[in-house]
């Protein structure tokens, strides 16, 4: 018996050809998948593919005489856990968002109560649209969520935001709404499965059933991380020269929220110390503020003996004002000043040199040349597990940017990423550190760093 049910809806865009692969993973994951398409979706990819792939038919018209069920839109709806569509276009999106029900598939979303998950794909231009953005807030306000498009090449040969995520991601987000709380999943009802019991309701760690069993979500790596314990910097330092003024730099922090995030949906345990963002924190982890090199060292030292990774993905200032004025430093009579710098403590190495047992130490580069020259040479120095190497001069990388361009490197070799969302990176590098346990029988046992 499949552990969730799944409507997939498939829209008519180019992406569509992938959903078929996002069902596949479904399926690996040991979910039942009925599909339904939009008219347009068939002109990309023939119903045939998903019914011999799901056994299943697949419904496009209601009143298709071909369709065993008179009142699909209704079962269909009340029989699954979750509405997932892949690829969702803006049409698609504008009817569920203003509650046209002109087809099989919008009248599915209305007569749903099962969390909806979209990943869009669509021209950037669409995508940017006043329209389309309105009907985006307008379904998340409803509680619809979302798997946001990427930034890439698009089938219309312009670079920019549309590309439909990842298919790993889509499916790692879409196993974990089927295991969030009711309240966050939105709108989950009462349903029922034909053995094992009923499903009640979702707790943190799966589906409560009735006989009071509480089972695991169904993985596609959706926990795969349980049992390590992930510390991680994030965002820039700043460094006081005065209680006005400091010296800091461009980092947002989305980067290292966005590997806290990833890594908190695949089961682990995370620790997150974060000097200065400008974006909100994941919940569901650990978060100590630390603004200076020297407070950042403090709090990492305090909390890395009982870490399984370390992660340093902050932007650390390499020094800091040898002496913080206490008072305001006035200009007035001076047409410059030299201000003394000393390097402020290296937290990556310290932890590094630290390091006992199966620890992972991993570091990034930010690099504005000779990228992986550098990273190599970090590595080496620090003695590092990992690197993730970053030019920050690049289009679409670097600091205050949803997406990023960056070569992992491991001893086992060098694998360079083209342009994707720092939460798809964010789960590559999480597939590398279950790579390097897996690579590694010193990294391999599962409890305790020493
Ligand atoms: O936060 P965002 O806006 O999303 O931007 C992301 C990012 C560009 C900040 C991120 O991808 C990144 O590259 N982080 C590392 C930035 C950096 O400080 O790189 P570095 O090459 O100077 O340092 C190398 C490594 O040593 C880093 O892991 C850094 O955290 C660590 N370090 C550096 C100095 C120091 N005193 N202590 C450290 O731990």
């Amino acid at each position: 018996m499949a552990e969730y049910r799944i409507g997939l809806g498939v829209t008519g865009g180019i992406a569509a050809y992938k959903a078929i692969e996002v069902m596949r993973h479904l399926q690996k994951a040991g979910c039942e998948v009925s599909v339904a398409m939009t008219r347009h979706a068939t002109e990309f990819v023939r119903p045939l593919t998903f019914r011999a792939l799901t056994d299943r038919h697949v419904i496009v018209d209601d009143y298709d005489p071909a369709n065993p069920d008179p009142i699909a839109h209704i079962n269909f709806s009340q029989e699954i856990d979750l509405l997932l569509i892949v690829p969702a276009t803006a049409n698609i999106i504008a009817k569920f968002a203003n509650g046209i029900a002109d087809d099989f598939l919008s009248s599915t979303y209305l007569a749903s109560t099962a969390p909806v998950l979209i990943a869009p794909a669509m021209n950037v231009t669409m995508w940017e649209h006043a329209a389309t953005q309105r009907n985006l807030e307008r379904l998340k306000a409803d509680g619809v969520r979302f798997v946001d498009p990427v930034a890439g090449e698009l089938a219309c040969k312009t670079v920019g935001t549309g590309k439909l995520e990842d298919v790993e991601n889509i499916v790692r987000q879409a196993l974990t709404v089927l295991s969030e709380p009711p309240a966050v999943a939105g709108g989950l009802r009462v349903s029922q499965r034909s053995a094992g019991g009923t499903i009640i309701g979702r707790s943190g760690n799966g589906a409560v059933l009735s006989d009071g069993e509480v089972k695991p979500p169904a993985t596609a790596g959706g926990s795969d991380l349980a049992g390590e314990h992930i510390l991680i910097t994030v965002g820039g330092t700043r460094e006081a020269i005065d209680p006005v003024r400091f010296i800091s730099n461009h980092s947002s922090g989305k980067m290292g929220f966005a590997v806290a995030a990833a890594a908190r949906d695949r089961g682990a345990k995370v620790t997150v110390v974060a000097a200065s963002t400008s974006v909100e924190p994941p919940d569901g982890i650990e978060l100590i503020r630390a603004i200076s090199a020297q407070e950042m060292f403090d709090a990492v030292m305090e909390k890395v003996a009982d870490a399984t990774v370390f992660i340093g993905a902050a932007a650390v200032a390499d020094y800091a004002p040898a002496n913080v004025a206490d008072m305001k430093i006035k200009k007035e009579g001076k047409d410059g000043f030299l201000l003394e710098l000393k390097k402020t403590p290296d937290i990556l190495s310290e932890v590094s040199k630290r390091r006992s047992g199966r620890q992972l130490v991993i570091g990034f580069a930010a690099e504005t040349n000779d990228v992986i020259e550098y990273a190599k040479s970090k590595m080496a120095k620090k003695n590092l597990d990992m690197v993730i190497a970053n030019d920050i001069t690049a289009q679409g990388a670097g600091f205050n940017t949803d997406t990023n361009i960056a070569t992992i490197l491991t001893p086992q070799g060098e694998t360079a990423l083209g342009l994707m969302s720092k939460r798809a990176l964010a789960d590559k590098i999480l597939d590398e550190i279950i790579n390097l346990r897996r690579s590694n029988p010193a990294n391999a046992a599962r409890s305790g760093n020493s």
